[in-house]
């Protein structure tokens, strides 16, 4: 029989879950399958009574449903509830239990290739203010980071991240000029929008000429590889996370809870990271 695993979203077709998943199986030597459920809005309601009859063990929820499907969950764990979405689903004993992995899968992409951060002492400014970045400053915030500073577009959009504060960690909202000014007192920048992504490979959201040597500089976008942000990151001394590393860690954490396995993400990282250099098309 094997595991079931899945992704409700729209588009979903080209979605790289499949691909991680059955790798994760294979890691493991253990039977299973990840099919995508691609679902319009007006047969969400439908497909997810379908999916209730199916013996699923958990699935995936992407765009634009991460906040939709909440009304048809049984439970929805404490961090998912307050950033208000839902990318992982477990059905346990039939009930479907709501999970966020998006947030703490980039705090581990984070620890995976920079373990000697010490982010109860790092000073994050966070570009953007959309669904990303809710997930990734509450992760930060529940870790101890004891800044996170928002900078966004528009500004009200950056205040309403603020409710989602852990004890500990002081926020400001700052315009995206005012970020480009203060840039020197971060030790790590967050780029959480889609300002960069191809085929707009050109736009990068601020400039980097004031970036502290040796900060981190990451971007969550990850077509093209090297962004322009990243570009100008590595030419200023600064070291770089790519925006790879969330979507692999996002998966390797629903895999760990739908399973109780724990998973090790190096090898796809890295063939990943070939396929995305070498192809653009996947
Ligand atoms: P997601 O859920 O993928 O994060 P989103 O909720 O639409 O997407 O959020 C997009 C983020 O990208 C927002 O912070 C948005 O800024 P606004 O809140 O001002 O809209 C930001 N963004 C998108 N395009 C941008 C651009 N050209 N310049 C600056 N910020 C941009």
């Amino acid at each position: 029989m094997g595991y079931l695993f899945g992704l409700v979203g729209y588009p979903a077709k080209h979605s790289k879950s499949p691909w991680i998943h059955e790798h994760f199986l294979h890691q493991h030597s253990q039977q299973g399958a990840y099919r995508i459920f691609e679902t319009s809005p007006e047969l969400l309601r439908d497909q997810l009574h379908a999916l209730k009859l199916v013996e699923v063990d958990g699935f995936n929820v992407t765009v634009p449903y991460k906040e939709e499907i909440i009304p048809y969950l049984d439970e929805v764990d404490e961090y998912a509830s307050s950033v208000g979405a839902v990318n992982t689903v477990h059905v346990k004993d039939g009930k479907w239990i709501g999970y966020n992995t998006d947030g703490r899968g980039y705090v581990r992409s984070l620890l995976e290739q920079y373990p000697d951060t010490k982010l109860n002492e790092t000073r994050v400014l966070l570009l953007g203010a959309g669904g990303a970045a809710r997930g990734i400053y509450r992760a930060l915030s529940e870790v101890g980071c004891p800044v996170i500073d928002i900078a966004n577009r528009t500004a009200s959009r950056g205040e309403a991240l603020l409710s989602l504060r852990c004890e500990g960690t002081h926020s400001s909202v700052l315009s995206l000029a005012e970020a480009e000014n203060e840039l020197s007192t971060y030790d790590l920048i967050v780029q959480t929008t889609s300002v960069g992504m191809s085929p707009n490979e050109d736009n990068q959201i601020i400039s980097l000429r004031n970036v502290r040597d040796r900060a981190i500089v990451s971007d969550i976008v990850y077509k093209p590889f090297e962004t322009s942000l990243l570009i100008e990151a590595s030419s200023k001394g600064a070291r770089v996370l790519h925006g790879h590393g969330m979507l692999i860690y996002q998966a390797a954490l629903a895999f760990e809870q739908w399973t109780g396995m724990s998973v090790e993400a190096d090898h796809i990282l890295t063939k990943f990271e070939q396929q995305l250099k070498g192809d653009t098309t996947c």
